[in-house]
């Protein structure tokens, strides 16, 4: 599978999660460059796109409906109380969130930002599966040809693996010979400690998936897809 249809099938899958709440109000924190956020204001939902990248949201922004959505440049602080009926983190945002600290907090602001009962959907990469293994240069390489024509080949190095925490080098060569390092941790939760967390920011936990097709965990390549209700 290609990186441009593993995206679409996420969305597809995402959304019709997201879509069992009908006319949702819908926060996507760490909404990227708005792919989720776009498909679900498109189905129906009044979407609120939230991510500290600002080049991110500028991207988000052009895109043909990007008025549909309310993009907020920010963290989960910036959420409202009792706001939304759904809030969604796809393509392992929870695992930005590296130290505990900032894991409880990140919770606790979508727990204050849910409904009664709203329910949050997100995806994270089961530790057991070890998929940091194939992050190295052969196995991760990527060509993608940019909107300025130029082509970029990306590889992932990992430099470190400790507590949970998976720090790497994407390493970006363009074809106009520029070069550009980009350096990242991730934080990588067993299922006990995802839902320990859960629970104790208030969450009821009850199925953990093993992915967004709500297989069982274990089935596919190492995710986990968890939907707790506030
Ligand atoms: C892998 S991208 C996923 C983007 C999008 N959700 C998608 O599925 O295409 C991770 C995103 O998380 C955002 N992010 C990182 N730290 C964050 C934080 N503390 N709060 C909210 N978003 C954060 C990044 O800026 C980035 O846009």
């Amino acid at each position: 599978m290609t990186l441009r249809s593993a995206g679409r099938a996420l969305t597809i899958s995402s959304l019709s999660i997201v879509n069992e709440t009908l006319a949702a109000r819908v926060i996507d924190l760490g909404c990227g460059t708005g792919r989720l956020a776009l498909g679900l204001a498109a189905a129906g939902h009044t979407v609120t796109g939230v991510d500290p990248a600002r080049a991110s949201l500028a991207a988000a922004r052009a895109k043909p409906g990007a008025d549909r959505v309310t993009w907020i440049e920010g963290t989960s602080a910036v959420l409202p109380d009792a706001a939304f009926d759904v809030a969604v983190m796809t393509s392992h945002v929870a695992q930005f969130f590296v130290t505990d600290t900032g894991w409880r907090q990140a919770l606790a602001d979508l727990h204050r930002a849910l409904v009664p009962g709203g329910r949050l959907i997100f995806d994270t990469r089961d530790p057991r599966a070890r998929g940091w293994e194939r992050w190295n240069p052969a196995d991760s390489r990527r060509e993608v040809r940019l909107p300025d024509g130029r082509d970029v080949i990306a590889t992932t190095d990992i430099s470190a693996v400790a507590d949970g925490v998976v720090s790497f080098t994407i390493d970006y060569a363009f074809s106009d010979e520029t070069r550009l390092l980009s350096t990242g941790d991730l934080r990588f939760r067993t299922e006990d400690e995802l839902r320990s967390s859960l629970r104790a920011a208030g969450y009821a936990v009850e199925q953990i998936y093993g992915g967004w097709n709500r297989e069982p965990v274990g089935a596919d390549d190492g995710e986990f897809l968890v939907i707790p209700r506030a």
